[in-house]
């Protein structure tokens, strides 16, 4: 689950799938219990209940009939203007126990039509349901008897609700947000192909804060931190910092710097689990990933410039060919699994990384002009 975005605006996930199930359970038996020495006539009111409805029923475990109606105004042709109709209404309730199905009540208007137009139909009785329910707009004295979830005053989609037309088909609901800013990026690449020169860059450049998991770590080794001494030991080996301290760290650093218009991602994420902690991590934000930018360059290439590195750098995991293979090795089995992740998403570019660092530079700006 990710931010999705209907016609002009952006959404994030808000309720998930399971606790829809979980409430239409509820009001299924909650109804049955009231209703189930008689057959009632079940009223959906359409579009935006149709799921809810489907899903209700079939929890529902005695006799009852169902039938869907819509809203119509006619504006106009009545002396008051604004009266409703029930489109499709065309079946004698008198007697029977009629509950309205709604997907959602929000300030009330169209509840108080509904009872408007119950008042002359004889019913033994008329029950209203909905599976969401604003209490902080509903400002109407008008009964409601069944509520599945309620919810502040936020604009929802999905699950049958729409935002202009579109969004009914998601299965589960999500809530209104600000649009994610787009230069969130990952930059990708087996050690010693670029990320670090190039982020320097394209983070002056775009105006980013650059995250380096190595430098995050090499900063915590340096000042000894406990998180410091623990991640040092898997580095040292060539080895991979364990998800949950690596997640940790790079939280504190994104949360820091709330107001950037932007982060470059480096050395991280490595695994689909990360990849997934970070895209939950920032829809919490309202934010998410623009796109993953692959620097490609010949393997026999990268070792011959991270010897060189070693050289200079100090750092021990640069300095051994063996230890530097152990990270290919590393890269290539489990990070590579990555592309299929966001390539799935449509947000995996791939760039060549040879040439001269303008050049390269150039090359991932027009990635990023696009994204
Ligand atoms: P009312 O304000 O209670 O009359 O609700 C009117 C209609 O507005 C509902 O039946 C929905 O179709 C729509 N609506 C209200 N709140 C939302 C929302 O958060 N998302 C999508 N549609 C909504
Ligand atoms: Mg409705």
């Amino acid at each position: 689950m990710s931010i999705i975005k209907l016609h002009d605006k952006f959404f994030k996930p808000y309720i998930s799938k399971d606790i829809i199930a979980e409430a239409v359970k509820k009001l299924a038996k909650q109804i049955g219990k009231d209703c189930k020495n008689e057959t009632p006539v079940f009223i959906g009111i359409l579009n935006g209940s149709f799921m809810f409805i489907a899903d209700f029923v079939r929890k529902y475990k005695f006799n009852c009939e169902v039938s869907f109606v819509k809203l119509a105004s006619y504006e106009g042709t009545n002396s008051t203007g604004n009266i409703k109709e029930l489109v499709g209404l065309n079946q004698d309730l008198e007697g029977r126990t009629v509950v309205i199905l709604e997907d959602i009540i929000d300030t009330g208007n169209t509840l108080q039509q509904i009872y408007e137009i119950f008042k002359d139909k004889k019913v033994k009785q008329l029950k209203i349901a909905t599976l969401f329910y604003k209490p902080d707009v509903f400002k109407k004295d008008l009964k409601i008897d069944y509520i599945g979830i309620s919810i502040p005053d936020v604009f929802i989609v999905g699950y049958g609700l729409d935002y202009d037309g579109i969004g009914r088909n998601h299965s589960s609901i999500y809530q209104l947000t600000t649009e994610p800013k787009f230069k969130n990026i990952l930059l990708f690449g087996p050690p010693g192909v670029g990320k670090g020169t190039q982020a320097d860059l394209l983070k002056e450049k775009y105006n980013l804060v650059h995250i380096s998991t190595g430098d995050v770590f090499r900063s915590h080794m340096k000042k000894e931190t406990k998180l410091g001494k623990l991640a040092k030991s898997y580095i040292d080996k060539g080895n991979l910092v364990p998800d949950e301290v690596t997640i940790k760290m790079l939280k504190g650093v994104v949360t820091k710097h709330k107001n950037a218009n932007g982060f470059i991602f480096d050395g991280f994420p490595r695994t689909t689990e990360q990849a997934k902690a970070l895209d939950l991590f920032l829809e919490s934000h309202g934010q998410t990933i623009g796109g993953m930018i692959a620097l490609e360059v010949p393997t026999k290439l990268l070792i011959a410039r991270l010897l060189e590195r070693g050289k200079t750098s100090g750092r021990v995991d640069d300095q051994d060919e063996n230890k530097i293979l152990n990270r290919f090795n590393e890269y290539f089995t489990k990070t590579e699994i990555l592309k299929d992740y966001y390539k799935s998403q449509n947000k995996y570019f791939g760039v060549n990384g040879v040439g001269e660092i303008s050049e390269i530079t150039e090359r991932l700006s027009k990635v990023l002009d696009n994204l």
